[in-house]
C-alpha cells in the first residue's frame, strides 16, 4: 500500500519505518526542514533499539522516504497517518492546532486535485475524544465528503518507548475506530501481516477508539500508583511490595506486569493523558476523583527518597554533599526525560545546596536541553558523570532513579569502596537489599525492609 505519515516525531518516525519494513511505499512529511534534511542523509533522529536496521533497509530499498512537501507524500498515498504532536495547552486540554492544521491543508490540497482520488486519514496521535469528527469538519470545510472522497479513522497507538519497534511489528491488538466500513476494510488489509501470530484487530466507532487509548494509559497509571501507594504502606508496616507483587500478580484477573513500585512514573505519554482524561471528563460535568488522586500520588511519589536522603545526611541543608544519580531518563533505553522522576529528585537536592553528580548511558544531552529550558533553582549544582561509577565515586549518596540494565549488575565493592559514605537509595528497586546490608551499604529501596 501506498503511505503517507504525516508527522516524523516518536509515533511517526516509528510507524513509518515499520510499515516499510512491512513492504509498503512510504513517505514521511515534516515542516522540520533540517529535521527531514537529516532523515533523507540516512541518521535516525531517535533513539529507538532496533530502528536503525528497518531504516535503514527502508531507505536502500526505497520503500522509505522524506520529504517536507505534504502534496508530494499525499498524492500517492492510500492512507494518511497523522502523527503531529498534541501538546497539553496551558489549560491542560490537547492543543489540537497541529491536527486540525494538517487536515484543513490536507483537504485544500484533495479539493485541488480530485484525480488524486479516495484517501483514509487516520488519527494516530491520541487525541482527545471527538476529534476524528473535528478532522472530518475541517476536511469537508474545503467542499469534500466523508464516506466519498476521504474517511477519518481512529487508529490509536499502544507503542511503548524503548520496545516501540517490537510493540509496532507485532501490537497485542490493533484498534481501528471508523464507522466506514470501506477505510475499515483497508486498515484491516494493512495491519493483517502485522497480527499473523492471531492478535486480534478490533473494529469500533471513532470515539470509543478515542476513548480506548486513554483508558489504557490510565488504567496503568492507577496500577502503578495503587502499587506505590502499597509500597509506601509497606513501609510503614514492614512488609515486602516485591512479596506482596508477586501474591497478587499470579491472579489471573490482576496480571503480574505494571505492578512494580518506584519513585513514580513520567513521560510523555501518562501524566499528559490522564490528565487530559480527567479534563474531559470535567467538560462533560463528571469528576473523575481517582485520576486526581493518581496524579496527586504520583507528584508525591517523584521525592518520596528525598526526606530519606535529608535524614540520613544530617538535614535539610545538604551544602557540601555531594550526590551521585544513577539515571536521568523517565525509564530505560530512552533518552526521553519528559516528566522524569530524577529531574524532579535533582531539583530538590540541588535546591537544598547538594551537588550531584549524574549519569544516564542516553539522556545526558536530552537532560542538559531540559535544564536549559528550565533552569534549576538553589545554592547546589548539577555536573555529568562519563560513568556509572564516576557518578557514585566521593559520593556521600547514591540514587538509582532509573533502572537501566548496566545499574543492575555492578561491581559494588568498587562503588561503595568510591564512596565517601556507602550510602543507596534505591528509586527502582534494582538491588537486594540483604546482600546491600551483607556488603556493607546502608541501603534503602521503595516498600521493602532494608
Ligand atoms: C506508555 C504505554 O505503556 C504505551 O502502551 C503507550 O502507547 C504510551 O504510553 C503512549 O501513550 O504513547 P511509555 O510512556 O513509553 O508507554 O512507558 P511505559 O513503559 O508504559 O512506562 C511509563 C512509566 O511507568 C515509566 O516512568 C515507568 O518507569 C513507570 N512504571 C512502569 C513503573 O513505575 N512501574 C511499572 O511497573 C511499570
Amino acid at each position: 500500500m501506498n503511505i503517507a505519515v504525516v508527522g516524523t516525531g516518536y509515533v511517526g518516525l516509528v510507524g513509518g519505518t515499520c510499515f516499510a519494513e512491512m513492504g509498503n511505499q512510504v513517505i514521511c512529511v515534516d515542516i522540520d526542514e533540517s529535521k527531514v534534511a537529516k532523515l533523507q542523509s540516512g541518521t535516525v533522529t531517535i533513539y529507538e533499539p532496533g530502528l536503525e536496521v528497518y531504516f535503514d533497509r527502508g531507505i536502500r530499498e526505497n520503500r522509505l522516504s522524506f520529504t517536507t512537501d505534504l502534496a508530494e507524500a499525499l498524492e500517492p498515498a492510500d492512507v494518511v497517518f497523522l502523527a503531529l504532536p498534541t501538546p497539553p495547552a496551558e489549560d491542560g486540554s490537547a492543543d489540537l492546532q497541529y491536527v486540525l492544521g494538517v487536515a484543513d491543508d490536507i483537504g485544500k490540497l484533495l479539493a485541488a486535485n480530485p484525480d488524486w482520488g479516495y484517501k483514509v486519514l487516520v488519527d494516530k496521535s491520541t487525541v482527545p475524544v471527538g476529534t476524528a469528527r473535528r478532522v472530518i469538519e475541517a476536511v469537508e470545510a474545503h467542499g469534500l465528503k466523508a464516506g466519498e472522497h476521504f474517511d477519518v479513522v481512529s487508529n490509536p497507538e499502544f507503542l511503548r518507548e524503548g520496545v516501540a519497534v517490537e510493540d509496532f511489528m507485532k501490537p497485542e491488538r490493533v484498534v481501528i475506530g471508523t464507522d466506514s466500513e470501506r477505510a475499515g476494510e483497508i486498515m484491516t488489509r494493512l495491519y493483517e501481516p502485522f497480527v499473523r501470530s492471531g492478535n486480534p484487530i478490533i473494529v469500533m466507532d471513532e470515539e470509543s477508539a478515542e476513548m480506548t487509548k486513554y483508558a489504557a494509559n490510565s488504567l496503568l497509571a492507577t496500577k502503578i500508583t495503587f502499587m506505590n501507594e502499597i509500597a509506601n504502606l509497606c513501609d510503614l508496616v514492614g512488609a515486602d511490595v516485591d512479596k506482596v507483587r508477586r501474591g497478587i500478580g499470579t491472579d489471573s484477573r490482576i496480571g503480574s506486569k505494571f505492578l512494580y513500585a518506584g519513585i513514580g512514573f513520567g513521560g510523555s505519554c501518562f501524566p499528559k493523558d490522564v490528565q487530559a482524561l480527567h479534563r474531559t471528563a470535567r467538560e462533560e460535568g463528571y469528576e473523575f476523583r481517582m485520576l486526581q488522586a493518581v496524579l496527586d500520588v504520583n507528584d508525591d511519589q517523584k521525592t518520596v527518597l528525598v526526606p530519606r536522603i535529608t535524614a540520613a545526611l544530617g538535614g535539610e541543608d545538604l551544602t557540601g554533599k555531594t550526590i551521585g544519580i544513577w539515571g536521568l531518563a523517565f525509564k530505560p533505553h530512552t533518552d526521553d526525560v519528559r516528566e522524569a522522576p530524577a529531574h524532579v529528585v535533582i531539583r530538590e537536592l540541588v535546591a537544598r545546596g547538594a551537588s550531584v553528580q549524574a549519569f544516564d548511558p542516553e539522556a545526558v544531552e536530552t537532560t542538559q536541553a531540559a535544564f536549559e529550558h528550565t533552569p534549576l533553582e538553589g545554592p547546589g549544582s548539577l555536573t555529568y558523570s562519563e560513568s556509572a561509577y564516576a557518578a557514585a565515586s566521593g559520593a556521600d549518596a547514591l540514587v538509582v532513579a532509573t533502572e537501566w540494565p548496566e545499574f543492575r549488575r555492578p561491581d559494588l565493592d568498587r562503588v561503595r569502596e568510591s564512596m565517601k559514605q556507602p550510602l543507596v537509595f534505591d528509586g527502582r528497586n534494582v538491588f537486594d537489599s540483604k546482600r546491600m546490608a551483607e556488603l556493607g551499604f546502608t541501603y534503602s529501596s521503595i516498600g521493602r525492609p532494608s
